[in-house]
């Protein structure tokens, strides 16, 4: 039999009522507020990225990269201006495949960026321009000294290239495009995805203030006016780092067995490299001897098991595939409530960060209507993320949550970092 006692538990540990959220959500803005002020203690990076919203009047040909989660895209893209484009060729490849791993300790920078670069010289083939500058969105903390110049500081997303970290991206690529002898293609700029996606939304939508990634990986930014006192700036929270916050014992074991302990915390519990991992982890621990889900399960399986039927189908094939046993339907079910808690904490956990960034986006006045550019399979495609989110927000803010007006910019990572490059021209 399941130890139901103790997945009641563990349930009932993940539940955050209104008050613990609004804590979460001080906690976090306080981080923000210290991390901008280089504050030691701060959990937030709080990353500048040289770089403000853009006119939507930004016009002409660019290449965007965007590398940072499963799967890697080089896009050409004409801005017309007037918040108008054109996606004119886009390239999909995965890092991860049977067949190699580009992101693990036995990859190597020639290996991740040859790969892009050959990329990038099918995208330019045949275009006859003498230059062609590219934005690179690149899904990482990073350190930056200038839009082009940002230094890895610790990768994120169980990533593991050796080589990389402490290095500036851009200048990799560089090398692996003259190997290539690609000579037309100048990489200009480099942004977070979050940025690439608040760039994106701000292009159609100027009163778009917060730009936040709910994928793979998870993190925001927001625009930040310094009180009116200097030039307002896209400050990359590295959301994901957020560390004051109630763990669990298995979010504290799963960090553990990660490639990155005692980093990115809160990206750990609730975004979607972690959460099949996790509810494996606590299932396995529930399970009676002999029962064992040897393969892991995945945010996709999640998904799944949200959307099932009443007669568990879908929960019983997931434990037929990753555990090797037929279930019967008290045990899909005890699955599938799991899955729902993880999920919904998940939300929840989203929803209170953003609240301290809307704080923050407010300073002293009032909360203005905004929007708030949200991109991710999290986000879009797992049943419930949505409207957890949403409640929780007006938990937290009242009936001021009413001015928050949430877009999914679905690949608006390619349309940011093309702006970023014609910003940075
Ligand atoms: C990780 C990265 C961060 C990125 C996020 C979403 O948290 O550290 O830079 O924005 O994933 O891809």
């Amino acid at each position: 039999m399941i130890d139901i006692n103790k997945l009641n538990e563990v349930i009932a540990a993940m539940e955050l009522d209104s008050d613990q959220l609004k804590e979460i959500a001080q906690a976090y803005r306080q981080d923000m507020v210290r991390g901008l002020k280089g504050e030691e203690d701060s959990t937030l990076q709080m990353l500048n990225s040289y770089i403000g919203l853009p006119s939507g009047d930004e016009q002409g040909y660019y290449l965007a990269l965007d590398l940072g989660g499963t799967n890697v895209r080089v896009l050409l893209i004409r801005l017309d201006g007037g918040s108008r484009y054109e996606e004119v060729k886009k390239l999909v490849r995965p890092l991860v495949t049977e067949e190699y791993n580009l992101i693990n300790k036995e990859s190597s920078p020639e290996k991740l960026f040859g790969f892009i670069a050959d990329m990038i010289a099918e995208a330019v083939e045949g275009l006859d321009t003498e230059k062609i500058y590219l934005g690179h969105a690149f899904s990482f903390g990073s350190k930056q000294e200038n839009i082009y110049n940002a230094r890895l500081i610790k990768w994120s997303k169980e990533f593991a290239v050796p080589g990389v970290e402490g290095q500036v991206v851009n200048d990799l690529l560089k090398k692996a495009l003259a190997e290539k002898g690609i000579t037309n293609v100048e990489p200009n700029s480099v942004i977070n995805d979050t940025v690439a996606i608040l760039l994106a939304a701000a292009y159609e939508r100027p009163d778009t203030t917060i730009g936040m990634i709910y994928a793979t990986g998870y993190n925001a930014c927001y625009i930040e006016s310094y009180g009116g006192l200097k030039t307002p700036e896209i400050i990359n929270m590295e959301s994901g780092g957020f560390a004051k916050l109630m763990r669990t014992e298995y979010d504290a074991r799963l960090d553990a067995m990660s490639q990155t302990p005692g980093s990115q915390q809160l990206e750990k519990m609730i975004s979607g490299r972690y959460m099949g991992e996790l509810i494996t982890l606590i299932f396995n621990d529930v399970l009676p001897e002999g029962k064992h889900f040897d393969k892991v399960m995945t945010s996709i399986d999640i998904s799944a098991m949200l959307s099932d039927d009443d007669a568990y189908t879908k929960t019983k094939s997931i434990i037929k595939e990753k555990a090797g046993f037929d279930a019967c339907d008290f045990g899909a079910s005890s699955l599938r409530r799991l899955a729902e808690a993880v999920s919904v904490r998940s939300a929840r956990l989203a929803a209170a960060a953003l609240a301290g960034a809307i704080w923050q986006v407010a300073g002293t006045g009032k909360i203005r209507p905004q929007h708030v550019a949200i991109d991710g399979s999290v986000y879009a495609y797992m049943p419930g993320v949505k409207e957890n989110l949403l409640k929780a927000l007006y938990e937290i803010l009242g009936e001021d949550a009413a001015n928050i007006m949430p877009v999914l910019v679905s690949g608006g990572c390619g349309l940011g970092a093309a702006i970023a490059a014609a910003i940075a021209e």
